[in-house]
């Protein structure tokens, strides 16, 4: 496949989206098509599978919302990213594999093992070539979040999403080659410029330095 897959991963409140966006305008003026998405909602199905995690009552077990997600993520590389990367865009994936590993698995207790199986099936292989992990102390990242409705997964406790944090640094300490860890307790512009520089030291191995 002719196009890069960038995923972008952190705990609630480190600014992904914000840096999603952010990204996406700056490979958009160097000429590059740029396909911004996200996971679980990167297509209808996902959307509705999204919905689910936003009803009053708790969350379903690990192993449902595992399911849930890994159709979401199905779904999603059918639908939006194996084209895209066919046709040769950047694709931005707010969230993507890494997502139930750290909060089913490390957050949640699921078996990391059976993870990673299912989203090798759930993926067809396709493999972030680049991951941004925007760490944060969840504490932070909370009292960033604060004023807005939460979903289940934002009303969890700090151990949960320490947790979650943890398991994060562990899949970077695993994948040192994939993965780049900034810290996301710096203002946007900041996170923005160190962003682009691991980037475009993608581009740059990709032999992609300029857009089409
Ligand atoms: P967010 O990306 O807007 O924060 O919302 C997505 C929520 O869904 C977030 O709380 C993390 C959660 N989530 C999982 O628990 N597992 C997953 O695999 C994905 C993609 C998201």
């Amino acid at each position: 496949m002719r196009g890069v897959l960038i995923t972008v991963e952190g705990v609630e409140g480190s600014g992904k989206t914000t840096q999603c966006e952010r990204l996406g305008q700056w490979l958009h003026a160097r000429g590059f098509e740029v396909v911004l998405t996200s996971e679980p909602d990167g297509t209808r199905l996902g959307s509705a599978i999204r919905g689910l995690f936003e009803q009053e009552s708790g969350p379903p077990t690990p192993l449902t919302q595992t399911f849930l997600f890994m159709a979401a993520r199905q779904q999603h590389v059918t639908e939006i990213i194996r084209p895209a990367l066919q046709r040769g865009a950047v694709v931005v994936s707010d969230r993507y594999a890494d997502a139930t590993l750290a909060y089913q698995g490390w957050g949640g207790g699921m078996d990391l093992e059976t993870i990673r199986d299912l989203n090798a099936l759930a993926t067809g292989g396709v493999t972030p070539d680049l991951t941004l992990l925007l760490d944060l102390d969840p504490a932070a990242g909370m009292s960033r979040i604060g004023g807005r409705d939460l979903d289940a997964f934002e009303k969890m406790d700090l151990a949960f999403h320490r947790r979650v944090r943890e398991g994060y640094l562990e899949i970077a300490r695993a994948e040192k080659n994939r993965v780049r860890v900034l810290d996301a307790a710096r203002d946007a512009a900041t996170l923005h410029a160190d962003v682009t520089r691991a980037v475009e030291e993608l581009l740059e191995r990709r032999g992609a330095g300029r857009g089409a």
